[in-house]
C-alpha cells in the first residue's frame, strides 16, 4: 500500500473539547520540560531515551528518542495549542491510555524558550527540522536524521524574566529532574534511559524486565535486597509492585511511588494504606519503600483533574485503598523479618550469601551492570530528597540478613519447641532449636508483647489497685501534657486524676508493672510524652502513646530474669502479631542456623 508521506496524525481539538481540558500551568521549571518530553517519547513507543541537560536544564534540555517520529506537517502542527494525535473528542477524555492528551506541552514550552525539533518517521527518507523562538516558527526544512525525535529547549523563560528569576541553582533544578527521571525509569524498565548533565552521563538505566534491577540502580543495593514482591486484584483493579521490609526505611516518602496505568500520580489514599499496613513495625518518622502499580480500565479513572496530570480520581477510592492495604500486608506477612513468614529468621551474621529477590520469574536476561558515574546523580538526588546522607536502616537496627534454613517452618512453631538455655549479659535470652540457635533481645521482645496487649481493640487492661494511692508532683509543662492525656492514660491502665496545681493522684496501675517500680515507669513515660509533644508541637496520638508506654513498661536490658520468666516471655512472644520486630522496627530475634555455625567451624 502506498503511504502518503506528507500526511500526519495530529489534529487540532475542537474548541468544545479543548475547553473540557483542565487548563493551567504546564511548564514551571526545567523539570516540567523533561517530564513532558519524556512522556511524549514514551507515547511515541520509544525504547531508548536520552536526556541531555546544561546547567540543570536552565540553559538546555534535549530529549532524544527512537520512537515513531512525526511527518513534516505534524512537526509543524505539534507546536499549535490543542494539537494532539492522542485524543479526538471529549469522549476520549474518559479512556486515556497515553501519558499526554492535551496538546499543550510543546506549544507551552516553545512559547517560553528557543525550541528546535528534529524528527523523522522510520518510513520517511528525510527528517524535518523546525526552529522556533518564543513561540514563533522561524525555520522549517528537510534534514538528514535518524528515525525518532529530538526536541531541544534552550534558555527557558528567556522572554519572561520574572519567571526566570524563580528558577533555582543548577544543582537544585538538577535534583528535581533526577527525581522525575527516576520515576520514569521505575515505571518503564523496558526503556533504556540515559541522563547527561554538562556532557557527562550521570544516570543510566539499561532496559530490563525486572523491577528490582531498576530499584537497585535508583535506590541502591539495600533497597533491592530488602524488597518483597506484591500483587493482587480486586474487581477491576489489579496491583503489583515492590515493598521494602520494615528494616529498610527512609526519612521521608521519597521511595513511595504510586502509578496508575503506569502514570506517576500523587494520592493520599495510597500513603494512608502504607501507613496502615506497616503500623507498629516502624520507628517514628521512618518510611518504607513502596512502589505500587495499579492497572485499571481507563474509564474507571479520571486523569483530567489537574494540569500536570499528577492527580487522578478513581471511581472507587476506598476499594483501591483497601486493596493496596491488603496486598502490602500479605507481602509483609510472607517475609521472615517482617511478619509470620515461612522461612526463619533474621540473622546478623556477616558473610552469608544473600538471596536473590527477583521479582519476575528468573530470566536469562542480563543482570544490569549499574556502572556509570552516579556520583553527580546521587548528589543531585541527595539535595532533592536528603537521600544518601541518611541512614537507610533505622539507626539502632543491625543489618538484618535473611537466612533460608534447610527446614523452613513457622517461627511460632519453632519458638514452641525451642528450649531456653539461659540469659547472656542480663540482656539476651539464648535458646536452642532444631534449626540452630536463637538469640532474643529481652527488652524488645517484651516491648512487642506489651504493645500488642495495649493495642488490641478488644483488650481489657488488667489493672492493679494501689493500696496507698500515689501522688505525683510534676513540672508545669509535664502537668499540661498529662492533663490532656488523662483519658488515654486511663485506657492504658493508669487511673490518674488531677489533684490541683500540677499534682496528680494515681489509684491503680497496669497489672503488668504492679510489682515493679511503677512510679519510675510512669514518670519516664510522662517525660517522654512531653518530649514528643514539645518536639513535634502537637499532641501525641494513640499509636505513639502506646509505643512509648510499651517501651517504658517493658523489662530492660540488664534486668536479671529467672528461667520461668524467660520461658513465659518466649511463650508470650509466640502469640504476638509480629515476633520478628518490635514496634520501633528493631529486630527481636536473630538466628544462627546450624549451617552457619558449622560453616564458621569449617565443618561444611
Ligand atoms: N517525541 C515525539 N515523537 C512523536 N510524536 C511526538 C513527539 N512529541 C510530540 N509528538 C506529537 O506532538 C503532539 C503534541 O505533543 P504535546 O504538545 O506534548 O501534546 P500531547 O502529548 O498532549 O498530545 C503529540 O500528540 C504527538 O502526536
Ligand atoms: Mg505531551
Amino acid at each position: 500500500m502506498e503511504v502518503d508521506r506528507s500526511e500526519g496524525i495530529i489534529r487540532v481539538l475542537d474548541p468544545v473539547t479543548a475547553d473540557k481540558i483542565a487548563a493551567g500551568e504546564v511548564i514551571e521549571r526545567p523539570m516540567s520540560v523533561v517530564k513532558e518530553l519524556i512522556e511524549n517519547a514514551l507515547d511515541a513507543a520509544a525504547t531508548e531515551i536520552t536526556i541531555e541537560l546544561q546547567e540543570g536544564g536552565k540553559r538546555l534540555v534535549r530529549v532524544t528518542d527512537n520512537g515513531i517520529g512525526m511527518s513534516p506537517s505534524d512537526a509543524v502542527l505539534c507546536l499549535q495549542r490543542h494539537a494532539t494525535s492522542k485524543i479526538k473528542s471529549a469522549d476520549d477524555l474518559f479512556s486515556i491510555r497515553t501519558l499526554g492528551f492535551r496538546g499543550e506541552a510543546l506549544p507551552s514550552m516553545a512559547s517560553v524558550s528557543y525550541t528546535e525539533i528534529i524528527t523523522r518517521r522510520p518510513q520517511d527518507e528525510f527528517g524535518t527540522k523546525v526552529i522556533c523562538a518564543g513561540g514563533t516558527i522561524k525555520e522549517v526544512h528537510e534534514v538528514g536524521a535518524p528515525p525518532g525525535t529530538s526536541v531541544t529547549v534552550r534558555d527557558l523563560f528567556f522572554n519572561l524574566p520574572a519567571r526566570k528569576k524563580f528558577l533555582r541553582t543548577a544543582q537544585t533544578e538538577l535534583g528535581h529532574i533526577t527525581e522525575v527521571v527516576n520515576r520514569f525509569a521505575i515505571s518503564h524498565p523496558e526503556v533504556d534511559t540515559t541522563l547527561m548533565h554538562n556532557d557527562r552521563v550521570i544516570f543510566r538505566c539499561p532496559k530490563t524486565d525486572r523491577l528490582t534491577d531498576v530499584v537497585l540502580t535508583v535506590f541502591g543495593r539495600d533497597a533491592a535486597e530488602q524488597s518483597l514482591h506484591m500483587s493482587g486484584s480486586s474487581g477491576p483493579y489489579s496491583i503489583y509492585g515492590l515493598v521494602s521490609k520494615p528494616t529498610y526505611t527512609k526519612a521521608n516518602r521519597s521511595a513511595q511511588l504510586f502509578y496508575v496505568n503506569r502514570r506517576f500520580v500523587r494520592n493520599r489514599h495510597f500513603f494512608h494504606a502504607i501507613d496502615e499496613a506497616y503500623r507498629g513495625m516502624l520507628a517514628q518518622g521512618r518510611f518504607p519503600m513502596v512502589i505500587c502499580f495499579v492497572d485499571v480500565d481507563p474509564r474507571l479513572v479520571d486523569v483530567n483533574v489537574h494540569p500536570t496530570k499528577m492527580e487522578v480520581k478513581f471511581a472507587q477510592e476506598w476499594e483501591v485503598h483497601n486493596l493496596i492495604l491488603s496486598v502490602i500486608k500479605e507481602a509483609l506477612a510472607s517475609s521472615p523479618v517482617a511478619g509470620g513468614g515461612r522461612n526463619i529468621v533474621a540473622g546478623v551474621v556477616g558473610n552469608i550469601e544473600r538471596p536473590n529477590f527477583a521479582v519476575s520469574a528468573p530470566t536469562t536476561g542480563s543482570r544490569r551492570p549499574a556502572r556509570t558515574d552516579f556520583e553527580e546523580f546521587h548528589a543531585a538526588l541527595a539535595q532533592k530528597m536528603r537521600y544518601g546522607s541518611e541512614t537507610e536502616i533505622s539507626a539502632s537496627a543491625p543489618e538484618a540478613v535473611i537466612i533460608q534454613t534447610e527446614q523452613p517452618g513457622e517461627l511460632s512453631d519453632i519458638l514452641a519447641e525451642a528450649q531456653v538455655l539461659g540469659q547472656v549479659r542480663n540482656t539476651y535470652i539464648v535458646l536452642q532449636c532444631t534449626q540452630g540457635i536463637l538469640i532474643i533481645d529481652q527488652h524488645v521482645a517484651h516491648e512487642r508483647i506489651v504493645y500488642d496487649e495495649l493495642a488490641s481493640v478488644d483488650r481489657k487492661v488488667h489493672v492493679q489497685r494501689l493500696a496507698i494511692p500515689l501522688t505525683l508532683d510534676l513540672p508545669k509543662r509535664e502537668a499540661l501534657v498529662v492533663e490532656h492525656k488523662v483519658e488515654d492514660l486511663k485506657a492504658l491502665g493508669f487511673d490518674i486524676e488531677p489533684f490541683g496545681k500540677d499534682t496528680f493522684v494515681i489509684r491503680s496501675v497496669p497489672a503488668l508493672i504492679a510489682g515493679k517500680n511503677y512510679e519510675q515507669v510512669l514518670r519516664d513515660l510522662i517525660e517522654e510524652l512531653t518530649e514528643l509533644t514539645v518536639s513535634r508541637r502537637l499532641l501525641v496520638h494513640r499509636e505513639a502513646l502506646i509505643t512509648a508506654t510499651a517501651c517504658k513498661m517493658a523489662i530492660k536490658a540488664g534486668d536479671r530474669l529467672s528461667t520461668e520468666e524467660m520461658v513465659k516471655l518466649v511463650s508470650d512472644l509466640r502469640r504476638t502479631s509480629n515476633p520478628y520486630l518490635c514496634p520501633h522496627g528493631r529486630p527481636i530475634i536473630v538466628c544462627l542456623s546450624n549451617r552457619d555455625i558449622d560453616k564458621m567451624f569449617g565443618r561444611t
